[in-house]
């Protein structure tokens, strides 16, 4: 948790990249395959479109696009980069995580130290919140954090209630201590774990490991209880975002946008009721992705950017929850 003080620098955001599979499936390519309607997952969620990996893609490989624009858009060099984090739930493969192929795949220098973070959908707020200390640490100047996501691989294609909400995307930042723009103020992560089985997918580990048949298994795919996640999300973003502000000795009517977690259009509207913020201050675009986990919030920070919402020297706030329960939030002057 970072709170700042009178004479201390906090290190910067000094990029975003973001980027989504070129595959879209609309929710009426949905109603081919499932019993559901666009009405029912519009009036429900919010949501429209969401972006899939084809087959033979990778998911470290949209780690990497979003990456390169990134550091595209930093003044760092590629040769300045200390350590990368990877924020995913679900990486290339069990071992070794998505980190170290991502770091040989952007010809990132070989011997830089990497890891994969797993925090739920919460994990690009977490990352930033590590790198952030460990650079106020000492130890590290330039860290290239990484949100990606590829549930489609490990959704239920059959099951209605879970796969309509996701989508794949990534999202990145370099995170250091060098540019005007970026400044982050604080800083908080939060954790909830008497609430862990909301969120799961529980085969494949060391419990219930991969197993013949696991296709006909339901324990094989993520699972949710959506009603329970939908009464915490609320509860959980408001906290951080309240947090965050009250560390860097704000309040909400000095922040000019927040950028929550893109999971449900309402779960959005009521967090936005509850802080007393017109939804004209917050940044929505989960018509067009759905909710891409670790990557929902760098998607949505790039595009109000991109769009020319958020503008140099504004106020932002970043929030999130996700499975574990797992919460956060970072304020920062962009
Ligand atoms: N299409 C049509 N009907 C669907 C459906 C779909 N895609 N998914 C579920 N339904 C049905 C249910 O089977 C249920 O039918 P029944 O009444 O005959 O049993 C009905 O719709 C209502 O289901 P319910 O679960 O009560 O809907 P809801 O209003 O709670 O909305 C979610 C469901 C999942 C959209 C909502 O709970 C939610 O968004 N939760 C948060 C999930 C989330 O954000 N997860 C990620 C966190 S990082």
């Amino acid at each position: 948790m970072i709170e700042p003080s009178d004479n201390e620098t906090l290190p910067n955001i000094l990029s975003v990249g973001a980027t989504v599979p070129e595959k879209v499936l609309t929710n009426e390519d949905l109603e081919k395959s499932l019993d559901t309607s666009d009405e029912w997952i519009t009036s429900r969620t919010g949501i429209k479109r969401r972006h899939v990996l084809e087959k033979d893609e990778t998911p470290s490989s949209l780690g990497v696009e979003a990456s390169r624009e990134a550091l595209e858009d930093s003044p760092v060099g590629v040769e300045e980069i200390d350590l990368v984090i990877v924020a995913t739930n679900i990486s290339d493969m069990p071992i070794p995580g998505s980190s170290p192929l991502i770091v040989e795949e952007l010809g990132l220098p070989s011997d830089i130290p990497f890891f994969d973070l797993k925090a739920g959908c919460s994990g690009f707020l977490y990352a930033i919140d590590v790198a952030a200390n460990m650079i106020r640490g000492g130890g590290y100047d330039k860290i290239l954090v990484i949100g990606l996501e590829a549930l489609s691989r490990i959704v239920n294609w059959e099951d209605r209630s879970t796969c309509v909400l996701f989508g794949d995307g990534a999202g990145a930042s370099v995170i250091g201590d060098r540019g005007d723009r970026g400044r982050i103020l604080s800083t908080s992560v939060h954790g909830d774990s008497s609430k862990s089985k909301l969120i799961r997918l529980e085969g494949g580990g060391t419990r219930l490991p991969p197993a013949e048949g696991s296709e006909q298994d339901e324990r094989y795919y993520l699972e949710m209880e959506g009603k329970g996640v939908f009464k915490s999300a609320v509860n959980m973003m408001k906290s951080s975002s309240l947090s965050v502000l009250e560390d860097a000795d704000l309040t909400l009517s000095n922040v000019d946008w927040i950028v929550p977690h893109q999971a449900n259009i309402r779960i959005i509207k009521q967090l936005a009721k509850s802080l007393g913020v017109g939804m004209d201050r917050i940044v929505v675009n989960l018509e067009e992705y759905a909710n891409t986990s670790t990557a929902t919030i760098p998607l949505a920070f790039k595009e109000g950017i991109d769009e020319g919402f958020i503008e140099s020297g504004d106020l932002v706030l970043l929030t999130a929850f996700g499975a574990g329960a797992a919460y956060g939030a970072t304020l920062l002057e962009w």
